[in-house]
């Protein structure tokens, strides 16, 4: 039996131990609508309010402005298309390397009649704070900047667009669901007014988020129905998913800082394992500027998919940058945004760390790379490799 090693926590991450123990009993007795004023109801909602507090407690912020959502897809298209609405018609400024949920909701908008600037990135996908500077105009509504890029791990420069946003009195909504309960976040220090975050990726359950929105911002709601969320988000609250995700941001309150300062140990350990023994890789993203647990790495005329599933074989769970389909190469639209160049985008795979990995995890790693791309680059067509 292989051993087992998940490197894929920015897809998704396991729900911790703590954080299931409190969930469980809000799937048996305490089953209770929210809503409703009898006991059975005023238990459940007594473990929404208490989730609200402790994510609230983890931003800093007061509990009043924290409204839970179905995930980070949600709340990225509650954030952007909230701030949208609540302005009317207008320009707003996001960056070409945001998340799907960022893009294809200014792209909703757009069939609206909104005007949107796709800001570029440099080679490690990092805006430039003047970029956004520059596409300030008199009607820009909104700016929607991702914290730490999914796929490379890259951190973006939020404190000097923050700035930039206030000094034009616009609105700017972070997509932070990488990087809440991985690194530290200070809202009023990075100016922003609206931030996603997700249940998933910091040990806590799927399909449950929240969009922290600032006193006094106008945001609109897009989902409609009962009262709920104080009218700004209509729907029963997922009672066990909210309680977990409460629990998850009480827990990275405690552990966050030591963790990051282990993965960060362990992840350039892994970069430069492979880069030691693999000729043709490097790094994609920014080489200290990211995020503690990721190391994206591109391999030079290799694709990516073959990798990720070689590696399987092995029992690493690892992602890829770009997708194989019927003969074509979907290349990641981060990667292109970014300008890297076709033979090396081919073969990007993400490693993202977590709670469990360990330095002999790493090295099994290093271990098993090394002659798998040996192998697959052995058999490219002659010409290729
Ligand atoms: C940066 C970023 N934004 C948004 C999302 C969407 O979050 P969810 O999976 O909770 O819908 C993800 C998920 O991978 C993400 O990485």
């Amino acid at each position: 039996m292989n051993r087992r090693v998940y490197l894929d926590h920015n897809a998704s991450t396991p729900i911790h131990p703590e954080v299931l123990a409190e969930m469980l009993p809000y799937f048996s007795e305490v089953f209770g609508n929210p809503s409703s004023i009898h006991t059975f109801g005023r238990d459940a909602r007594e473990g929404v309010e208490r989730a609200r507090e402790r994510v609230a407690r983890f931003l800093g912020v007061s509990p009043q402005e924290v409204v839970f959502t179905s995930g980070g897809t949600e709340s990225d298209n509650f954030g952007v298309k909230g701030l949208a609405y609540g302005r009317g018609k207008g320009h707003l400024i996001t960056s070409s390397v945001e998340h799907h949920a960022v893009l294809r909701a200014c792209q909703a908008l757009e069939a609206q009649g909104f005007d949107v600037t796709y800001v570029g990135v440099d080679e490690y996908g990092i805006v430039d704070p003047d970029d956004v500077r520059r596409a300030i105009r008199p009607d820009t509504i909104a700016i929607s900047i991702m914290h730490a890029n999914s796929e490379v791990g890259s951190l973006q420069p939020i404190t000097a667009i923050g700035r930039i946003a206030r000094e034009h009195g616009v609105p700017l909504h972070v997509d932070a669901v990488q990087t809440f309960g991985k690194i530290a976040i200070d809202l009023d220090a990075f100016g922003i007014d609206a931030l996603s975050f997700s249940g998933h990726k910091i040990y806590g359950p799927k399909g449950v988020a929240g969009l922290w929105i600032r006193k006094g911002t106008r945001m609109v709601a897009i989902q409609h129905g009962g009262e709920h969320e104080r009218r700004r988000r209509a729907g029963t609250e997922n009672v066990p998913g909210i309680v977990g995700l409460g629990k998850a941001a009480e827990i990275r309150g405690r552990d966050m800082h030591a963790e990051a300062e282990r993965l960060t140990v362990l992840r350039n350990r892994l970069i430069d394992g492979v880069r030691d023994r693999v000729p043709d890789v490097r790094l994609s993203g920014h080489p200290t500027e990211r995020l503690p647990g990721t190391a994206s790495l591109l391999f030079r005329h290799v694709e990516s998919e073959s990798i990720v599933l070689g590696l399987d074989l092995k029992g690493i769970g690892v992602s890829a940058g770009s997708a194989c389909t019927s003969g074509n190469v979907e290349l990641s639209h981060v990667l292109v945004a970014m300008g890297v160049p076709l033979d090396w985008a081919i073969g990007a795979v993400r490693c993202s760390l977590g709670c469990s990995t360990t330095a002999e995890d790493i090295e099994y790693v290093i271990e098993c790379i090394e002659p798998l791309v040996r192998k697959l680059r052995q058999a490219m067509p002659a010409g290729v490799a």
